[in-house]
């Protein structure tokens, strides 16, 4: 299973090249470990879509999420990212904004440092959070220290001011988030972001919840761009 038992309470703050020489390890992570089959072809044609919704090449902020947890979201944008960065000339930024589940930096090998969280509650500088990967043109923003209060920090002015910021230093930022039926993050975030992909897993979400999961994220002025379908023997897609 994907998550950690334990989580040092105190992090230190990475350093900017720490995670260069880290491979990608895990088998979930299509791109890397099968780079040629029918999983990582599914996440270009999402890639693909997210492109053609935005033909004038403007940095674009989207967030992941879905209505019940462990649907596949982490997964879903690490390998999303790594498909945008086939692109030449593509920079993107991997940003775990799960801050009670976070999981972005174990699946990429990561140590748990200093992150989103330290930034909003103002004991990190932007810079200081943003890590390279062994993968070029692929950063990622860890969780940081899990807060008590991560709607408020999410929900915060200063979320959207850095949010601005970043998007300035990359192409597409992707945002993973909590499940966003129970959890109301990802309904902020995605009221911020330029857009939204629903990750649904098939076979394990009703649909009526998935409706109602896209009616929430669109009435916190969220803009669904998609679904992004997920499960080990079905066909996924993209509408
Ligand atoms: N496309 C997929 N097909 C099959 N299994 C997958 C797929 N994507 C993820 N998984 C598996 O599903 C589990 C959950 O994946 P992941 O951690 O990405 O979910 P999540 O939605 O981010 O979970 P959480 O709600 O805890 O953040 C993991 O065990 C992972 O290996
Ligand atoms: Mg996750």
């Amino acid at each position: 299973m994907a998550k950690k038992t334990t989580r040092p309470q105190a992090l230190s703050p990475a350093a900017p090249d720490e995670g260069r020489g880290v491979p990608i390890e895990r088998d979930e992570i299509a791109l890397v470990k099968d780079p040629r089959g029918r999983v990582a072809e599914q996440f270009r044609g999402l890639r693909n879509s997210i492109i053609a919704l935005n033909p004038e090449g403007a940095p674009r902020s989207v967030v992941l999420t879905s209505s019940s947890p462990k649907e596949g979201k982490t997964v879903a944008t690490i390998n999303l990212g790594l498909s945008l960065a086939e692109l030449p000339g593509t920079e993107v930024l991997l940003i775990d904004a799960n801050l009670h589940s976070p999981g972005i930096e174990e699946y990429l090998g990561l140590q748990p440092r200093q992150g989103l969280a330290d930034v909003l509650s103002g004991t990190c500088d932007l810079d200081s959070a943003v890590r390279a990967t062994s993968v070029p043109g692929v950063q990622v923003m860890g969780a940081g220290t899990l807060p008590d209060n991560p709607s408020q920090l999410l929900g915060s002015e200063r979320m959207r001011t850095v949010l601005g910021t970043l998007k300035r230093g990359f192409s597409y930022v992707l945002i993973d988030t909590p499940e966003a039926l129970r959890i109301s993050d990802a309904s902020l975030l995605g009221g911020i972001a330029d857009g939204i992909v629903l990750v649904v897993r098939l076979g394990l979400t009703p649909r009526h919840h998935v409706e109602q999961t896209h009616n929430t994220l669109e009435a916190l002025g969220g803009n669904v761009l998609g679904t992004c379908l997920t499960g080990a023997e079905e066909d996924g897609g993209f509408d």
